[in-house]
């Protein structure tokens, strides 16, 4: 489907500043894949669809992982929110007829990350976080100039405000980000020392 055309059906599913945000995503997802040599049209893609199940409560979640055989662990269970990566994906396959199985899991880790991100998963995790149209966040400007100098160096400036917020608000800290954080934490601390 092209991307005009996703991009009209995300305005009518998603609340207006949802819309916008996918926008931003799309828009900076676009820019990292020109410098890091992605595909744009891809990168783009992923961008305005990474959120079309975030208009979905949590039921809904709850029952389309049962429609499509999801398996939902213990900590989504709890907070299905984090399920709509999954069902994002899910959709755009289904939905929007997206073959593509480098933007499908995009879609499906945009939330909390994953050891071992490949290059459009990296770039739609930090797209997502500093899109333009975001409420300002802590040290933002820091990690967008890092965002377009070093991928693993800004996602873990990423993942270190994530997991500071979640302490913070003793919100439920997912197994998955936390796992993402001590990955690349390692990463960058080998690639230092060398
Ligand atoms: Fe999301
Ligand atoms: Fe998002």
């Amino acid at each position: 489907m092209d991307l005009e055309i996703l991009r009209d059906i995300m305005k009518q599913l998603l609340k207006q500043p949802r819309y916008i945000h996918s926008l931003g995503v799309e828009e900076v997802a676009c820019d990292l894949a020109v410098i890091y040599g992605y595909d744009a049209e891809k990168a783009s893609i992923a961008g305005i669809l990474h959120d079309c199940a975030r208009n979905l409560s949590d039921a809904e979640l709850l029952s389309c992982c049962e429609q499509y055989h999801l398996q939902v662990t213990e900590m989504e269970a709890k907070c299905p929110f984090l399920l709509h990566g999954k069902v994002g994906a899910a959709f755009a396959k289904d939905l929007y007829g997206i073959t593509d199985t480098e933007i499908i899991n995009s879609i499906t880790n945009h939330t909390c990350g994953r050891p071992n991100m490949s290059l459009l998963e990296k770039i739609i995790f930090i797209a997502d976080y500093i899109e333009p149209y975001r409420k300002p966040l802590p040290r933002i400007d820091e990690i967008r100039r890092m965002a377009y100098n070093d991928l693993d160096r800004a996602l873990v400036m990423i993942l270190e405000n994530t997991l500071n917020y979640l302490e913070q608000s003793k919100a439920e800290i997912d197994t998955m980000t936390v796992d993402t954080y001590e990955y690349y934490k390692k990463l960058l601390r080998t690639e230092d020392e060398q």
